[in-house]
């Protein structure tokens, strides 16, 4: 089966407000549309197929396509999103495009009531790769009560979620320190876990591969799995070693004008099925 991404062209991509630790440099416009264009190659390259969402003016973050919604399928087939409720007004309007976007497609929508909470998508929500399970991220964007909603209505349709904690500011997003790589194995940045969250990790993944602090910030927890390869900002002799072990081949594709941004790979795409 062919999977497929969404991914939103960076036309109006930019660093205005800081959002988190990473943001406070100017992006180049220009080498951001190559990396993304690369990115975009490298997953077709990989057997990926990409849709795109229209970029809109002003949405400068609309680029990061993790985070507006969380996209699942039901144990009936029914393909399901749920919106998010970004923590930044400036993110607000991306949420309803993205919406549209599915809406259009036939997702049904599960709309959670959050008012107070937050609740960011696929940036603190990560489906096991069986898709039995759902771990799901508090802490510095989504809220433990986003969490909570959220596990309710999972429930629901029979997923269990883990609710994990957050600590390290850098780490901010779950995608930037957890990356599952198969069924049984992750790569984590243990760091970035409360002690009881880092145990639940431990006990839902036989294998654990760990980032040092300095390769979490370098965004390399923050690659996809794509058919048998994984697409990384960087790779070092450790980061290999453990993609051999795993029988992934690393495919580089430079994100350096979205980490500025505090985004890479992962964040740029969000998986429809
Ligand atoms: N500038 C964006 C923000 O702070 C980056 C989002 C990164 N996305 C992610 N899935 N980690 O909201």
């Amino acid at each position: 089966m062919t999977k497929t991404v969404l991914m939103c062209p960076p036309t109006f991509f930019d660093v205005r407000e800081a959002k988190n630790p990473y943001m406070g440099q100017a992006i180049d416009r220009k080498k951001a549309q190559q990396q993304w264009d690369a990115l975009r190659r490298s997953l077709e390259d990989s057997g990926l197929k990409v849709e795109l969402i229209n970029p809109v003016k002003d949405l400068e973050d609309m680029v990061f396509a993790a985070n507006q919604v969380f996209v699942g399928q039901a144990r009936t087939g029914e393909k399901f999103i749920v919106p998010s409720h970004m923590r930044y007004p400036s993110r607000h309007q991306e949420v309803a495009l993205y919406v549209d976007w599915f809406r259009g497609r036939g997702y049904r929508i599960i709309d959670l009531d959050l008012r107070e909470e937050y609740l960011e998508g696929h940036g603190d929500l990560l489906w096991h790769p069986d898709r039995s399970r759902i771990w799901a991220a508090y802490g510095f964007r989504s809220t433990r009560g986003g969490v909570e909603k959220f596990s309710a209505a999972m429930a629901n349709m029979g997923f269990p979620v883990t609710p994990l904690q957050l600590v390290d500011a850098h780490c901010y997003h779950l995608d930037t320190s957890l990356c599952p790589l198969n069924n049984d194995a992750a790569l984590i940045y243990p760091g970035g876990f409360s002690p009881k969250s880092l145990a639940a990790i431990r006990s839902g993944f036989p294998r654990i591969h760990e980032l040092t602090r300095d390769e979490a910030l370098q965004f390399m927890g923050n690659g996809i799995v794509a058919n048998g390869r994984f697409l990384t900002p960087r790779l070092n002799e450790h980061l290999s070693q453990i993609l051999a072990k795993e029988g992934l081949s690393p495919i580089v594709v430079d994100t350096s004008e979205f980490e500025k941004s505090g985004g890479s790979a992962f964040c740029m795409k969000a998986f429809l099925d």
